[in-house]
Protein backbone atom coordinates (compact mmCIF):
# COMPACT_ATOMS: atom_id res chain seq x y z
CA UNK A 1 0.00 0.00 0.00
CA UNK A 2 1.23 3.35 -0.47
CA UNK A 3 3.48 4.42 2.33
CA UNK A 4 1.35 7.41 4.31
CA UNK A 5 -0.61 7.05 7.84
CA UNK A 6 -2.45 9.17 9.36
CA UNK A 7 -0.82 10.20 12.92
CA UNK A 8 -3.54 10.67 15.73
CA UNK A 9 -4.18 13.88 16.69
CA UNK A 10 -2.65 15.21 20.79
CA UNK A 11 -4.42 14.81 23.65
CA UNK A 12 -6.15 11.26 23.04
CA UNK A 13 -5.59 8.04 25.41
CA UNK A 14 -2.82 5.80 24.66
CA UNK A 15 -4.99 3.58 24.17
CA UNK A 16 -6.74 5.20 21.63
CA UNK A 17 -3.42 6.06 19.46
CA UNK A 18 -2.70 2.61 19.67
CA UNK A 19 -6.10 1.51 18.27
CA UNK A 20 -5.85 4.39 15.70
CA UNK A 21 -2.32 3.29 14.45
CA UNK A 22 -3.02 -0.61 14.67
CA UNK A 23 -5.55 -0.82 11.44
CA UNK A 24 -3.55 1.56 9.67
CA UNK A 25 0.07 -0.97 10.48
CA UNK A 26 -2.00 -3.98 9.45
CA UNK A 27 -2.81 -2.02 5.56
CA UNK A 28 0.78 -0.99 5.66
CA UNK A 29 2.07 -4.21 5.31
CA UNK A 30 -0.56 -5.92 3.66
CA UNK A 31 0.22 -7.47 -0.12
CA UNK A 32 4.00 -6.79 0.75
CA UNK A 33 6.35 -10.02 1.25
CA UNK A 34 9.94 -8.02 2.23
CA UNK A 35 10.37 -8.45 5.87
CA UNK A 36 12.99 -5.48 6.09
CA UNK A 37 10.07 -3.66 3.92
CA UNK A 38 7.52 -3.84 6.34
CA UNK A 39 9.25 -3.90 9.45
CA UNK A 40 10.75 -0.38 8.69
CA UNK A 41 7.81 0.82 8.01
CA UNK A 42 6.09 -0.11 11.36
CA UNK A 43 9.23 1.31 13.26
CA UNK A 44 8.34 4.45 11.81
CA UNK A 45 4.26 4.31 12.34
CA UNK A 46 5.48 3.58 15.29
CA UNK A 47 7.47 6.13 16.05
CA UNK A 48 5.62 8.80 14.71
CA UNK A 49 2.62 7.69 15.39
CA UNK A 50 3.13 7.24 19.37
CA UNK A 51 5.90 9.88 19.67
CA UNK A 52 8.60 7.23 20.71
CA UNK A 53 11.76 8.07 21.33
CA UNK A 54 13.11 5.23 19.74
CA UNK A 55 11.73 2.20 18.62
CA UNK A 56 13.81 -1.05 16.74
CA UNK A 57 13.78 -4.37 16.04
CA UNK A 58 16.89 -7.07 16.84
CA UNK A 59 17.02 -10.29 15.50
CA UNK A 60 18.39 -13.18 17.06
CA UNK A 61 21.73 -14.42 14.09
CA UNK A 62 23.65 -17.30 15.46
CA UNK A 63 24.01 -16.39 19.58
CA UNK A 64 23.33 -12.91 19.37
CA UNK A 65 20.96 -10.27 18.74
CA UNK A 66 21.70 -7.82 15.87
CA UNK A 67 20.34 -4.71 15.48
CA UNK A 68 17.63 -4.41 12.68
CA UNK A 69 15.48 -1.98 11.62
CA UNK A 70 14.64 1.31 14.12
CA UNK A 71 13.84 5.31 14.03
CA UNK A 72 15.58 7.40 16.23
CA UNK A 73 19.11 7.92 17.86
CA UNK A 74 22.32 5.37 16.31
CA UNK A 75 21.97 2.32 19.09
CA UNK A 76 24.05 -0.44 20.13
CA UNK A 77 24.42 -3.41 17.09
CA UNK A 78 25.16 -6.62 18.91
CA UNK A 79 23.78 -7.55 22.63
CA UNK A 80 24.42 -11.15 23.78
CA UNK A 81 22.10 -13.50 25.31
CA UNK A 82 20.89 -12.42 29.21
CA UNK A 83 22.58 -9.47 28.70
CA UNK A 84 20.60 -6.38 29.35
CA UNK A 85 17.09 -5.70 29.14
CA UNK A 86 17.19 -6.75 25.43
CA UNK A 87 18.92 -10.02 26.27
CA UNK A 88 17.34 -10.76 29.48
CA UNK A 89 13.86 -10.60 27.25
CA UNK A 90 15.39 -13.26 24.92
CA UNK A 91 16.47 -15.31 27.31
CA UNK A 92 13.50 -15.20 29.59
CA UNK A 93 10.81 -15.20 26.14
CA UNK A 94 8.80 -12.57 28.13
CA UNK A 95 7.65 -9.32 27.79
CA UNK A 96 10.05 -6.69 29.86
CA UNK A 97 9.19 -3.25 31.33
CA UNK A 98 11.25 -1.24 33.01
CA UNK A 99 10.32 1.79 34.21
CA UNK A 100 13.69 3.09 35.75
CA UNK A 101 16.50 2.07 33.57
CA UNK A 102 19.19 2.87 36.64
CA UNK A 103 17.86 0.43 38.53
CA UNK A 104 17.92 -2.54 35.84
CA UNK A 105 21.01 -4.36 36.53
CA UNK A 106 23.25 -4.63 33.19
CA UNK A 107 21.30 -2.05 31.50
CA UNK A 108 22.85 -1.48 28.66
CA UNK A 109 22.96 2.35 27.79
CA UNK A 110 22.61 2.61 24.03
CA UNK A 111 21.96 6.67 24.62
CA UNK A 112 22.05 8.67 27.71
CA UNK A 113 18.93 9.92 27.30
CA UNK A 114 17.20 6.58 27.94
CA UNK A 115 14.86 6.51 31.30
CA UNK A 116 12.21 4.01 30.68
CA UNK A 117 12.14 1.04 28.38
CA UNK A 118 10.16 -1.58 27.33
CA UNK A 119 11.08 -5.20 25.46
CA UNK A 120 8.75 -7.87 24.22
CA UNK A 121 9.88 -10.77 22.29
CA UNK A 122 9.53 -11.95 18.60
CA UNK A 123 8.43 -15.04 18.03
CA UNK A 124 8.63 -17.91 15.30
CA UNK A 125 7.43 -20.90 15.94
CA UNK A 126 7.48 -20.40 19.64
CA UNK A 127 11.07 -19.67 19.28
CA UNK A 128 12.46 -15.95 20.10
CA UNK A 129 13.86 -15.09 16.94
CA UNK A 130 14.68 -11.54 17.84
CA UNK A 131 13.29 -8.41 20.56
CA UNK A 132 10.80 -5.32 19.98
CA UNK A 133 12.62 -2.65 21.92
CA UNK A 134 10.94 1.07 22.86
CA UNK A 135 13.00 3.49 24.91
CA UNK A 136 11.52 6.57 26.58
CA UNK A 137 13.10 9.88 27.45
CA UNK A 138 10.55 10.09 30.64
CA UNK A 139 10.30 7.66 33.73
CA UNK A 140 7.97 5.17 33.98
CA UNK A 141 6.38 5.86 30.53
CA UNK A 142 5.39 2.25 29.63
CA UNK A 143 2.69 0.20 31.34
CA UNK A 144 -0.19 -2.75 30.19
CA UNK A 145 -1.39 -0.98 27.32
CA UNK A 146 1.90 -0.88 25.83
CA UNK A 147 2.59 -4.22 26.73
CA UNK A 148 -0.79 -5.81 25.37
CA UNK A 149 -0.43 -3.37 21.40
CA UNK A 150 3.46 -4.00 21.27
CA UNK A 151 2.83 -7.91 21.98
CA UNK A 152 0.23 -7.61 19.06
CA UNK A 153 3.02 -5.62 16.62
CA UNK A 154 5.52 -8.52 18.05
CA UNK A 155 2.75 -10.90 16.55
CA UNK A 156 2.35 -9.34 13.30
CA UNK A 157 6.05 -9.22 13.08
CA UNK A 158 6.41 -12.84 13.85
CA UNK A 159 3.92 -13.69 11.46
CA UNK A 160 6.31 -12.91 8.81
CA UNK A 161 9.51 -14.30 10.21
N1 LIG B 1 18.73 -0.70 26.55
C1 LIG B 1 18.80 -1.93 25.82
C2 LIG B 1 19.77 -1.84 24.67
C3 LIG B 1 19.15 -1.46 23.39
S1 LIG B 1 18.85 0.16 23.28
O1 LIG B 1 17.96 0.63 24.34
C4 LIG B 1 18.29 0.61 21.79
C5 LIG B 1 19.20 -3.06 26.74
O2 LIG B 1 19.50 -2.84 27.92
O3 LIG B 1 19.19 -4.20 26.28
Amino acid sequence: MSGSISIPEQGISKRERYESLMPQIHALVEGEADLIANVSNIMSALKFGMDFFWVGVYFVKDDELVLGPFQGPVACVRIKKGKGVCGTCWEKAETIIVPDVELFPGHIACNAASRSEIVVPLSRKNVVAGVLDVDSDSLAAFDETDAKYLGAISELIGSML
